[in-house]
């Protein structure tokens, strides 16, 4: 697959229509930077593919930022979202066998879930998970990690990407947040035991809840160390402070069983998203049941958790086809192997053209990071990366027909869609591009 740039007057019809009405012209900033000459608009997408409303056609390695783990416009789970559409989308009374089905399969495979609440968003699942410690706990303040993204709500959107200059500091990553917000959330370094250690000495009896990415692939990939897991366990554990695992990115990609299922560190809460609906909105947020039922809802007392199209039917029902698949089919099993060679092709690729730079990741999600070297501990160790070089790589390579976002602290996402052919196709442009560079 080979394409110019989409300069054609279709799109820049609609680019230029969209830019009139929706801010940036994309529905987030993050969207408008897909690409850095211009904005595209798209068309359609199956499989491992995308294409534009001028026919370009890309190997898709965004996935909608992560969710399509099973490939685009996948037949079962679209099949199952019909099926749930043809019966009615929302009841908005009592529960629905699918409810039950999908939080029972929740309870079954992730080890720290007793009990469900589903939401719309990854967003909604930190938000409420918060709520939720707050109410036990009594307390406000919240501790997270640099480079740990969870959602934009006023309580976490805080030192995400702070600029090199920033890092070390409570940083908020957008205008109009309230400042007791941002002044209740605690921002440490990942991997740092000593770290948490000392902020529990400090704050201890004022914290509500300890939340992180368990591995943060909002900075590409670092991967956790045992021991910082097992501190943060021990810690929160000894203080009573609720653990939340943010498995937004990880649950239902890298395992069914989510990170916690991998490293044998039990979160109090979990939050999931993204694969778990292979691209329909529907999340949750699931935990210990005593945690849980503080939201039993009966009116008097306990945390409110809300939400008109929670467990909106056709999301439930992609949920319970993906959740189906990716364990009948080991998918998991089959995206580790194909991400290891990637990684190993492109670590290749850049010791061979001699290219400052590493590539970092964990079973389906890799990322090239240039002017970096080592394995990343925390997101000191990422901020440094060569941004333009990454952008310029970007270019190259969807002009040669590969979809990612220029976005240097993203990361590549694989599909069941994806396989051999896009491997070779990937790993023989980025030689081309690389040596361009
Ligand atoms: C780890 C993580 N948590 C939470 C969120 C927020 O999810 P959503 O965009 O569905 O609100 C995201 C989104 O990218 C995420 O990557």
């Amino acid at each position: 697959m080979t394409n110019d740039p989409p300069t054609t007057d279709r799109n820049e019809a609609i680019v230029d229509r969209a830019r009139e009405v929706i801010p940036g012209g994309a529905q987030t900033g993050l969207r408008a930077q897909a690409y850095d000459t211009g904005d595209v608009a798209f068309e359609s997408a199956s499989g491992a593919t995308l294409t534009t409303v001028t026919g370009e056609r890309y190997t898709d390695y965004h996935l909608g930022f992560g969710p399509i783990v099973l490939g685009h416009a996948h037949d079962a789970v679209d099949e199952a979202a019909r099926g749930a559409i043809d019966d009615g989308v929302l009841f908005g009374a009592g529960t629905a066998p699918l409810e039950v089905e999908v939080a029972e399969r929740l309870v079954d495979l992730l080890p720290s879930v007793e009990m469900v609440n589903f939401c719309n968003s990854g967003s909604e699942a930190t938000y409420h998970a918060i709520r939720l410690a707050r109410a036990a706990t009594g307390n406000e303040k919240v501790l997270k990690f640099e480079g740990c993204y969870h959602g934009w709500h006023d309580y976490v959107d805080v030192s995400v990407y702070p600029p090199a200059d920033r890092v070390g500091e409570r940083y908020p990553e957008s205008d109009g947040m309230l400042s007791a917000a941002v002044e209740n959330t605690l921002v440490a370094p990942f991997n740092d035991p000593e770290a948490v250690e000392e902020i529990f000495r400090e704050h201890g009896d004022d914290l509500a809840a300890v939340i992180l990415e368990p591995i943060p692939h909002s900075v590409g990939c670092l991967l956790p160390q045992t021991a910082f897991l097992e501190t943060l366990r021990e810690v929160t554990e000894d203080n009573d402070v609720p653990l939340i695992f943010d498995e937004v990115i990880s649950g239902f990609r890298h395992s069914p069983r989510g990170v916690q299922g991998e490293v044998g560190v039990t979160p109090d809460l979990t939050c999931v998203a993204k694969a778990l609906g292979n691209g329909y909105p529907v999340a949750a947020v699931g935990g210990r049941a005593d945690l849980l039922a503080q939201a039993g809802g009966d009116n008097e007392s306990g945390v409110v958790i809300s939400g008109t199209y929670s467990g909106n039917l056709p999301g439930l029902a992609a949920a319970r086809e993906t959740i189906d698949t990716v364990v009948d089919e080991d998918v998991q099993g089959y995206l580790t192997d194909l991400g290891d060679r990637y990684r190993e092709g492109l670590s290749d690729l850049l010791k061979d053209r001699g290219v400052d730079g590493r590539v970092v990741g964990h079973r389906s999600i890799f990322s090239v990071q240039f002017g970096v070297r080592g394995d990343p501990r925390d997101y000191e160790d990422v901020v440094g990366l060569d941004e333009e070089r990454f952008r310029a790589f970007a270019s190259g390579m969807r002009e040669r027909g590969h979809f990612f976002t220029p976005n240097p602290y993203k990361r590549h996402h694989l599909s069941a869609a994806h396989d051999e052919t896009h491997l070779e196709s990937y790993l023989d442009d980025a030689d081309a591009v690389l040596a361009e560079l």
